[in-house]
């Protein structure tokens, strides 16, 4: 017979839905050992269905709306519990030394992102999520009432906010380009780039990764186009970290934001701020701002003086990455692209358009496909009420399918059953 703590926890990886704080849940947290080394060389399917164990989705749920936020595996959940527990005793040994304060230079957490991102731990800021950090960009950049941002038509709310609130509020110009749709290569994305450019632009500012169709935009090239013409470059890359193997200081651009709370699997409250160098700096002013904020030696970190910081969320952030490096993010990368390709490939079968790049170099782990006349909304509604399956997408019959590596093919298979069921069901084709 089960004792309650092994039904609880045979209870969570079955597929039944705990309630958090209850000691069901605590019991679900348990660790669970990572996969054998050579576990993948030898079966890599094995490999990844021993990983999907350390995510606490039920293993019922298929989740393939990872791009609005990651759920957070047991490891991350582990040191940011571990991590208030210790911090909220208030024992560490100097009198001064008191660790959920904000203020510190955070080098501890500043430099292991640094790293996995291809930056120097100068060049990292830390903040909240990328929201908070496309704000940064938008309030702080030097500029004056005429003075034009080029963004794309894709931009996701909280990148192209922004810098509407400083139009608003100063006076400067936000011009559009149109992204193509579906772009067949980089250069159709650079030449619209290319022809929107005017006297006025003073910073590019584009999606790496577009929320809205995957795309993945050609940032180097970009980044060199706008260096040609004395613009600065700035990057929202808020699905990059832990979905693709990225070289930030190779990019060569300016300014580049993100989160750590989508891909990367990192607690939610994690974003970041990457400046290329001094002279960059110079030409951000701070937001918010309390004593450090005007000092130059202190480089990145000092858009990091926010007050009092939560530790135990960057803590948690550390543990993100390790398992990231564990697995390896080539690997990660190579299995989002399996996924994500098979989906868009099965989808393509079933007469849907295709809204990301055809080019699968120009895509990695979301897919969206449009599908009329499915309305995406009864469809999203019925795949979760009945099937635990989650999808998100627009209005009225876009997909954006995400395909985090911890799912298998059969989960997708799972959707594209349903997906045929909800079809047939209202009569489609
Ligand atoms: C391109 C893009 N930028 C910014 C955001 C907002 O990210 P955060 O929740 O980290 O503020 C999102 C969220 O989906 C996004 O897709």
């Amino acid at each position: 017979m089960l004792d309650r703590r092994s039904f609880m926890a045979t209870a969570a990886t079955a597929g039944v839905l705990l309630p958090t704080g209850s000691a069901a849940f605590a019991a679900a947290m348990q660790p669970i050992s990572m996969p054998a080394a050579g576990l993948y060389d030898s079966n890599e399917d094995a490999y990844w269905a021993a990983l999907r164990k350390q995510f606490l989705i039920p293993k019922n749920v298929v989740n393939l709306n990872n791009g609005t936020v990651g759920s957070s595996p047991r490891p991350v959940l582990k040191a940011v519990f571990d991590s208030y527990e210790l911090t909220e005793q208030m024992t560490q040994a100097g009198s001064e030394d008191y660790p959920i304060w904000g203020y510190g230079p955070w080098v501890e957490f500043r430099k292991p992102f640094a790293d996995f991102m291809g930056a120097h731990v100068d060049q990292m800021a830390i903040l909240r999520n990328c929201t908070e950090a496309n704000s940064y960009i938008a309030n702080g950049f030097d500029m004056k009432a005429g003075d034009e941002v080029l963004i794309s038509d894709e931009e996701h709310g909280s990148g192209e906010q922004p810098w509407v609130l400083r139009a608003k509020r100063y006076g400067i110009v936000v011009r559009k380009f149109a992204m193509p749709k579906a772009p067949k290569n980089p250069d159709e994305i650079l030449n619209r780039i290319n022809d929107a450019i005017t006297p006025r632009t003073r910073i590019i500012f584009v999606s790496h990764i577009s929320t809205a169709t995957g795309v993945i935009l050609p940032a180097k090239q970009i980044a060199a186009l706008a260096r040609s013409k004395g613009i600065i470059s700035a990057f929202d890359g808020a699905h990059v970290p832990g979905m693709i193997a990225i070289d930030l200081n190779d990019i060569g651009c300016d300014l580049y934001t993100g989160s750590m709370h989508k891909w990367l699997f990192a607690p939610k409250g994690t974003g970041f701020l990457y400046l290329r160098d001094e002279a960059v700096m110079n030409r951000v002013w701070n937001t918010v701002a309390t004593g450090g904020w005007d000092d130059p030696t202190r480089m990145a970190d000092r858009y990091m003086q926010i007050g009092s910081a939560n530790i135990p969320t960057m803590m948690g952030l550390n543990a993100a990455i390790a398992l990231a490096q564990s697995i390896g993010i080539e690997r990660i990368e190579r299995r989002h692209r399996y996924l994500a390709d098979y989906l868009h490939a099965a989808m393509m079968e079933r007469g849907a358009q295709s809204w990301t790049s055809p080019d699968p170099a120009m895509r990695c782990a979301i897919a969206t496909v449009n599908v009329p006349p499915v309305s995406r909304m009864e469809l999203q509604e019925w795949l979760w009420k009945n099937h635990q399956i989650r999808v998100r997408g627009g209005e009225p019959s876009k997909l954006r399918l995400c395909t985090p590596y911890y799912l298998s093919k059969a989960d997708i298979d799972r959707f594209l059953e349903q997906f045929d069921a909800f079809r047939k069901m209202k009569g489609i084709a």
